[in-house]
């Protein structure tokens, strides 16, 4: 199995190395548009092999594309972050420049691939790659439900001083301050955790949760990369060993949940194809009020690209 990763920044970098420290792939191409510094980090990822003892093969490359033929799977993180004096119409047309060129420029060399885009907006990222792409939905997906849910899953066991890996969690919507976290769907040890936990207490951990990637920001003046490295890598090695997890994704819907043409994320089966089955969960009046909400705020930055397209 060969993986490229595009963007060697501190998402693309961290997947990478996740996914060769636990040998999900057997070669790994990390690409950069910066001078040196997707070979720099592969080589260093390939040095610590001897060390942790891994096999995998980490190559790097300056916006050589030939060296990506024939991957399996590509990571798309590359991307600008938003500065000071830039709108978000900006940032969506800068990011979306980026992400559809550099998925056309790996789709020429592996037109068979399956494509997980990290970069932000996540979700309208994941609808420029699929414009561009052309393949298939399932193929086409974004990352943001597996952090946004470990996330949840990280404060709730905290707060009950229990293991995260004994909870289980599920969120939908677009990757922002519109998810829906879903305490009707949140176990632990298979007890619900509304038995555990008061509802004050929960309100206020579903609203650190959809304000967690700002936390990080406020904290460290950047945002986070080791949660958001191996959530990415979590979704290649499900592909990679056609593991059939079920994970909140971000895919292109077409009629579930009574939404059209909309990125966002829901629970779906991630196995050797992609995105192998979309599970439709039974939604409350209220769970179906917040998806509809943020299907409307994804749709607005959608027709704001859109409309970035149409001017070009
Ligand atoms: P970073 O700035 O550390 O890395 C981005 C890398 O992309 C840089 O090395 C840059 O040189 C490279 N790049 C820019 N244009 C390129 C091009 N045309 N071709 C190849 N490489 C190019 O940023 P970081 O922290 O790694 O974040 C990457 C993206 O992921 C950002 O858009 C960020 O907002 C997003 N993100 C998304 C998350 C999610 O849950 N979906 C979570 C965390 C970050
Ligand atoms: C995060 O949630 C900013 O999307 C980034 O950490």
């Amino acid at each position: 199995m060969k993986v490229t990763v595009v963007g060697a920044g501190n998402v693309g970098a961290t997947c990478a190395d996740v996914l060769a420290y636990k040998e999900i792939a057997n070669e790994i191409v990390l690409v950069d548009i910066k001078d040196g510094v997707a070979q720099g980090k592969a080589l260093d990822i390939w040095q610590k092999a001897a060390i942790d003892l891994y096999d995998t093969r980490t190559v790097g490359s300056t916006s050589d594309y030939e060296k990506t033929a024939n991957s399996d799977i590509v990571v798309i993180t590359s991307g600008v972050p938003r500065k000071g004096d830039m709108t978000r119409d900006d940032l969506i047309s800068i990011n979306a420049g980026i992400v559809s060129d550099v998925t056309e420029k790996v789709i020429k060399h592996s037109p068979d691939a399956i494509i997980i885009v990290v970069s932000n907006p996540l979700d309208v990222m994941t609808y420029a790659a699929h414009l561009k792409s052309k393949l298939p939905r399932t193929r086409v997906m974004g990352m943001a439900g597996i952090l946004d849910t470990a996330r949840y899953r990280a404060f709730l066991a905290e707060e009950l001083n229990v293991s995260p890996k004994d909870i289980q969690a599920m969120l939908l919507g677009g990757h922002g301050d519109t998810m829906v976290p879903l305490p009707r769907y949140t176990t632990v040890g298979g007890i619900p955790v509304t038995e555990l936990i008061d509802k004050d207490k929960l309100d206020a951990i579903v609203n650190r949760t959809i304000n967690g990637g700002g936390e990080l920001v406020k904290l460290m003046g950047t945002s986070a990369w080791y949660a958001p490295g191996s959530a990415a890598a979590q979704m290649v090695e499900a592909i990679v060993r056609d593991q059939r997890r079920v994970f909140p994704v971000c895919i292109k819907l077409e009629g579930e949940y009574g939404i059209n043409d909309c990125y966002l994320g829901v629970p779906v089966i991630l196995g050797k194809n992609g995105v192998e089955r979309i599970i439709e969960l039974q939604l409350n009046d209220d769970e179906k009020a917040l998806l509809k909400v943020s299907a409307e705020r994804v749709s607005a930055v959608m027709a704001a690209l859109d409309k970035i397209n149409e001017a070009k």
